[in-house]
C-alpha cells in the first residue's frame, strides 16, 4: 500500500511548476508527496509550500522546502493532499488524520487541489469511513444533538464517538478543538449533510469536501488512474 501511495504522490508532482506556491497536505500519501518535492527543491526547484498541519511543517522544514502561511500571501496555485474516500463526483471525506480544518482552509484558498491516494479510497458514495467533525469542547452534548438532527434531515443516521489519541486522551487537533467521528454507513447526499452541518454554531468544521477537488490520482495494482472533474 505504501508503494502505492508514493506512486501516486510521484504523478501528481508531475503537475508541479517551478515558482508555484503550493498547499502541502497531511497524512501517509501526503507525506511521500513532501518526501518527493524536497528531492526536486534540494535539486534546484523553487516552490513555497503552505502546510496543513504541524506534523506537515516539520516534515516540509526537514526536507528543505520553504514555507509561508496564508497570511503572508492569500492565495495558493495547487495543492495535493490525501482523502479517506473519494467518490465519482470527486467528493471527498478527510479528517482520518485530524487535519481536516487546516486542510479546507488551505484547498479553498487554491486554484486547484489534486487528490493523492491508493485506489481503496475510491468508493461509489461516501460514508463507509467515519466522518470527521471538528467541534468546540465548550457545549458538545448541545452540538451532538444539532449534529443528529442534521443527520436526521440529510437522511442519515450512525453512533458518534469522541475521537480519542493512542494515550487515551481527547484527540486534541492542531487548532485546539475536538472531532467526533460519525459511523454513518452510507451518505446519500453529501452536498445536503455538508450544508446542514455547516450552520451548527458548535462545528468548526467537517470532513466532507464538496467541489474542491479538481483531480484524483488513484494508484492500484493495475497502474496509476488520474480522473478529473466534469
Ligand atoms: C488528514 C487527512 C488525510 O489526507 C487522510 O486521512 C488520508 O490519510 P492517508 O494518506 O494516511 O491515508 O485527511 O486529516
Amino acid at each position: 500500500m505504501d508503494g502505492l501511495k508514493r506512486q501516486a504522490a510521484a504523478r501528481a508532482l508531475e503537475e508541479v511548476r517551478d515558482g508555484m506556491k503550493l498547499g502541502l497536505g497531511t497524512g501517509s500519501t501526503a507525506k511521500h508527496f513532501v518526501d518527493l518535492l524536497g528531492e526536486k527543491v534540494r535539486a534546484g526547484m523553487k516552490v513555497v509550500g503552505v502546510p496543513t498541519s504541524e506534523a506537515t511543517r516539520a516534515q516540509a522544514e526537514a526536507c528543505g522546502i520553504a514555507l509561508t502561511t496564508l497570511d503572508e500571501i492569500d492565495h495558493l496555485d495547487l495543492t495535493i493532499d490525501g482523502a479517506d474516500e473519494v467518490d465519482p463526483a470527486l467528493n471527498l471525506i478527510k479528517g482520518g488524520g485530524g487535519a481536516l480544518l487546516r486542510e479546507k482552509i488551505v484547498a479553498a484558498a487554491s486554484d486547484r487541489m489534486i487528490v493523492i491516494a491508493d485506489d481503496s479510497k475510491w468508493v461509489d458514495a461516501l460514508g463507509r469511513f467515519p466522518l470527521p467533525v471538528e467541534v468546540i469542547p465548550f457545549g458538545l452534548a448541545a452540538t451532538k444533538a444539532a449534529i443528529a438532527k442534521a443527520f436526521a434531515e440529510a437522511g442519515v443516521a450512525g453512533q458518534m464517538v469522541l475521537r480519542t489519541a493512542k494515550d487515551g486522551h481527547v484527540f486534541v487537533t492542531d487548532g485546539g478543538h475536538w472531532i467526533i467521528d460519525a459511523h454513518l454507513g452510507r451518505i446519500a447526499d453529501a452536498p445536503r449533510l455538508a450544508g446542514l452541518l455547516s450552520v451548527i454554531p458548535g462545528v468548526v468544521e467537517h470532513g466532507l469536501f464538496i467541489g474542491l477537488a479538481g483531480m484524483v490520482v488513484l494508484a492500484g495494482a493495475q497502474g496509476i488512474r488520474v480522473v478529473e472533474r466534469r
